[in-house]
């Protein structure tokens, strides 16, 4: 695993810089293979009156006291507690032109997979994460892959872009090996975390997701989730709860300073946020098709190991 600095400076990317085609493919192929793209600035503008809105909310014991979340398609704020409207109503433009640069400083860089993604939630996250009080399966401390309880990806993956907006403290980051190497070490009945079904392969559970699609597709609201996504899930669970795991697994320290960016899959690449406060991000669920190394993907990983199809 590697952290990799995009070649243009933070200013020659704000002022519309693109990288080449060939640039911008390998910028795609080192974040599948598990690498950190990192960029030494914010290449867009976030207005100091904006950054010092959203640095003083939390310290004066207001409507911050968890993270916010950003949902881009419907406009709309959740995790926000204060009652105060024009806090909210400002907390949400703030977030919304976070996710716009955002998306529009990716499309340059990672041309390959402009239009072939889904904008997921953005957020704000104010809280100091050392020593964050969490239940285990919630933990940022120890080291897991991502995967979404409630919004399976059926294979597409999990592509994160953060901003570290504290004026003074760094982020701190730890990661081990990327996925492909932890399915091959723990995936299977000697790993300890069961592999998945192949998809078609038993009737009960055909069955069962049969009936929760017709119960979405009338609008009751049940996850529908593949036998890639019920692994991912129960592998992001096996990997907080392996005691042994965490302790001597080899690791890689990362600091990512004030005011800097960067951007991983989180599905691929094992992470745990060690210390830091402060923090902005936007989650993009790219297409699993838009892969430009798409063997390096989770769900081929596995489906190779399964020998047949995990999702539909
Ligand atoms: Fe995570």
């Amino acid at each position: 695993m590697a952290l990799i600095t995009i070649e243009s400076s933070p200013e020659a990317l704000k002022s519309g810089t693109r990288p080449s085609d060939a640039a911008a493919r390998d910028y795609c192929r080192h974040l599948e293979l598990g690498d950190i793209l990192f960029i030494p600035g914010i290449p867009f503008d976030i207005p100091q009156d904006d950054l010092n809105f959203l640095l003083q909310q939390e310290q004066s014991g207001g409507a911050f006291h968890k993270n916010v979340a950003y949902r881009t398609n419907e406009d709309r704020l959740t995790g926000f507690a204060g009652d105060n409207a024009v806090d909210a109503d400002r907390t949400r433009s703030i977030m919304r032109a976070y996710s716009q640069s955002a998306t529009k400083l990716l499309s340059m860089l990672l041309a390959p997979y402009t239009e072939r993604w889904k904008l997921d939630y953005a957020s704000y996250r104010p809280l100091e994460e050392d020593g964050r009080d969490l239940s285990l399966h919630k933990r940022n401390d120890l080291l897991h892959t991502d995967a979404f309880p409630s919004r399976p990806t059926n294979g597409d993956r999990i592509l994160r872009f953060f901003t570290n907006i504290n004026p003074a403290v760094p982020r701190k980051w730890m990661t081990t090996s990327p996925f492909d190497a932890l399915a091959q070490q723990f995936a299977g009945k000697a790993g300890g975390c069961a592999l998945p079904k192949p998809l078609g392969g038993f009737a009960l559970d055909n069955a069962v997701r049969g009936i929760k699609q017709t119960f979405r597709s009338i609008g009751i609201p049940v996850t529908v989730r593949s036998p890639y996504d019920d692994f991912m899930l129960r592998f992001h669970n096996f990997l907080k709860e392996n005691g042994e795991f965490q302790k001597n697994c080899p690791k890689e320290y990362w600091d990512f300073p004030p005011n800097s960016c960067w951007m991983v899959y989180t599905d691929m690449t094992s992470h745990a946020v060690l210390s830091g406060q402060y923090a902005l991000e936007q989650t993009y669920i790219v297409s699993k098709d838009a892969m430009v190394t798409p063997e390096k993907a989770p769900v081929r990983i596995l489906e190779k190991m399964v020998g047949a199809p995990l999702v539909s």
